[in-house]
């Protein structure tokens, strides 16, 4: 039946009813400090007419709110997981301590609050945030649960570039889906219907001058080879972490970009003295090699797709009329990024990418999984340990048949060569995902500083959800070796007023100088409630909002890990 579904879409486009576009959907906002963010099952009249669709959204019926944050404030998210499985949400792209990431490890239950905290030390840069619950991400992001995030900084603010949201910087978002006759999300790696914003057949009105695009791909597994329909050039200001130098002019005959999974890219694209025209963002996937996801064509089987090798329209872009003050010019200077060098490299650390065919570690995948470092993710392995401040070089081999790509968290990194070659310069900005294509080598360079964490790791893998469940995951622990002949297991002594309350709690510690970790509340049945890394006890803990009932409050130790628990009444 999709067959049909997509019979009708390509009949409809061929004879142009304009009726036949659904104008894209812009996330709401949010800003400030405190974000409120609910994960919820709902659902959404994702086609046009007839059943509606099952989603995951966050605030709302699919994806989430933009979430505005400006570089040196400290954020605190208010994470509450209202779906009936567990999840976790990771705030991609974001330099922040490893409990606080939001990765498999830091699993919210349902019916639970997380509430993770950080200052904002990233740069300017168009970042995102979705599940990353192990084994489910490839499910809870085809949900549609997700968002993005735009941080801003002083040099950022300072260029004259486009910043009006949805006027004239807009995010798009672009997936695929598989939706079968029952209008629902199949829960397979390639879809058969391109969304833009989770819009399909996407239009979008874009003002006559230079317009600012913010393009993340959130697909489960498609690249996009990006292009505009008349083939008109455009400039890369911005990677995955932030602004380039200077922006790059794409252009000759066929300008292009390729978008991975979890990558993100900000383009200037000219509309000027084009009032009354439409151009089409497109996906150019015909010319994509049979080995980089998308390129393939399958026409049956798991991996079938109807956009698999071929060229289609991701939103078609109509001009209208200029807005008050528009851009006219690309600045010719962005910002000045300060790479790690490579004289300062203290190792290089090789991770391979390979298929899984002989390696009897991994029994249960068959011949066909993919895998890193030649081991399957293992919750309890820790594959590397990076002493705090290190600055290393990455070398990504890849012995696969098949492009992956790559994504590592706690840091951007800098590309220095693919397959001994310098890259691109559109690809020498900060980068956090990189494709790795067969047979290839990458080679990047990242400095591991600030947050040291010998408990909770932090994730390298790869961005498509498929692989990523199925074990093409690892992860590294960043230490900090000043502290660690601190350590002596101790239990905290500690008391909880008032105790029975229905407002906050507030604690007073025996030792003045006790460092709290964590701090989870869980109720008579064993349940955690709320989830506090690295909690702010000054001002006490907010417990309104906890039914009537028993609670035992356990606080982790900074230093020794080791946990101590008081009960709590709420009256
Ligand atoms: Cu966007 Cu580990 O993920
Ligand atoms: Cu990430
Ligand atoms: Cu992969």
């Amino acid at each position: 039946m999709k067959k049909i579904i997509l019979f009708l879409i390509l009949v409809t486009s061929q004879v142009g009813f304009s009726q036949s576009y659904n104008t894209m959907w812009i996330p709401d906002t949010l800003s400030g400090t405190n974000f409120n963010l609910t994960i919820k099952d709902t659902f959404a009249q994702i086609v046009n007419t007839g059943n509606q669709t099952i989603t995951g959204g966050i605030n709302g019926k699919f994806w989430g709110p933009t979430l505005f944050i400006n570089k040196g404030d400290t954020v605190h998210m208010n994470v509450n997981n209202n779906l009936n499985d567990s999840t976790t949400i990771h705030w991609h792209g974001m330099h922040l301590p490893a409990v606080m990431d939001g990765g498999p490890h830091q699993i919210i239950p349902p019916g639970t609050t997380w509430q993770p905290y950080w200052e904002v030390k990233n740069q300017a840069s168009t970042l995102w945030y979705h599940p990353h619950m192990h084994e489910m991400s490839q499910e809870q992001i085809t949900k549609g649960i997700g968002g993005f995030i735009i941080v801003r900084d002083a040099a950022e603010s300072a260029l004259a570039l486009p910043r009006k949201y949805g006027v004239d910087d807009i995010p798009i978002m672009i997936t695929d889906r598989d939706i079968n006759t029952q209008h629902q999300f199949s829960i397979v790696p390639y879809g058969d219907s391109i969304m833009a914003n989770m819009t399909l057949r996407a239009q979008y009105s874009v003002p006559a001058q230079y317009v600012r695009l913010r393009l993340l791909n959130g697909a489960i597994e498609t690249s996009y080879n990006l292009g505009f329909s008349d083939n008109r050039s455009f400039y890369v200001i911005g990677t995955d972490g932030g602004l380039l130098n200077s922006p790059v002019l794409i252009n000759g005959a066929t300008p292009r970009y390729l978008l991975s999974a979890g990558e993100r890219v900000e383009i200037m694209v000219d509309f000027s003295g084009q009032s009354g025209n439409s151009v089409f963002l497109k996906a150019y996937n015909q010319s994509l090699g049979n080995f980089i996801p998308g390129g393939e064509s399958f026409p049956n089987g798991p991996f079938a797709s109807f956009l698999g090798h071929t060229n289609y329209n991701i939103v078609k872009l109509n001009v209208t009329s200029a807005t008050s003050n528009p851009f006219t010019s690309v600045p010719a200077t962005l910002v000045s990024n300060i790479y790690p060098l490579e004289q300062d490299a203290a190792l290089t650390r090789t991770i391979t990418l390979s298929d899984s065919t002989g390696v009897t570690s991994v029994p249960i995948l068959g011949p066909n999984a993919f895998i890193l470092g030649h081991q399957l993710f293992d919750f309890n392995t820790i594959n590397h340990s990076i002493p705090l401040n290190q600055t290393e070089i990455w070398e990504l081999k890849s012995t696969s048949i098949f492009a992956h790509p790559f994504h590592i968290h706690d840091v951007e990194f800098k590309i220095l060569t693919i397959n001994g070659a310098t890259p691109p310069t559109y690809q020498q900005g900060w980068k956090d995902v990189v494709l790795v294509e067969g047979g290839k080598t990458v080679r990047f360079i990242a400095k591991f500083d600030d947050y040291a964490d010998p408990t909770h790791p932090f994730m390298y893998h790869c961005h498509i959800a498929l692989h990523e469940d199925e074990g093409m995951m690892g992860q590294f622990v960043v230490t900090d070796a000043s502290g660690l002949d601190e350590i002596k297991p101790t239990e905290i002594d500690f008391t909880i007023y008032p105790n029975p309350t229905n407002e906050r709690i507030f604690f007073s510690f025996a030792d003045e100088a006790t460092d709290v970790y964590y701090l989870s509340i869980k109720n008579l049945s064993g349940k955690t409630v709320l989830m506090l890394p690295k909690p702010q006890l000054e001002n006490g803990i907010d417990v309104s909002n906890l039914k009537k009932g028993v609670y035992f409050v356990e606080l982790t130790d900074n230093k020794t890990k080791s946990k101590t628990t008081r009960k709590i009444v709420i009256e």
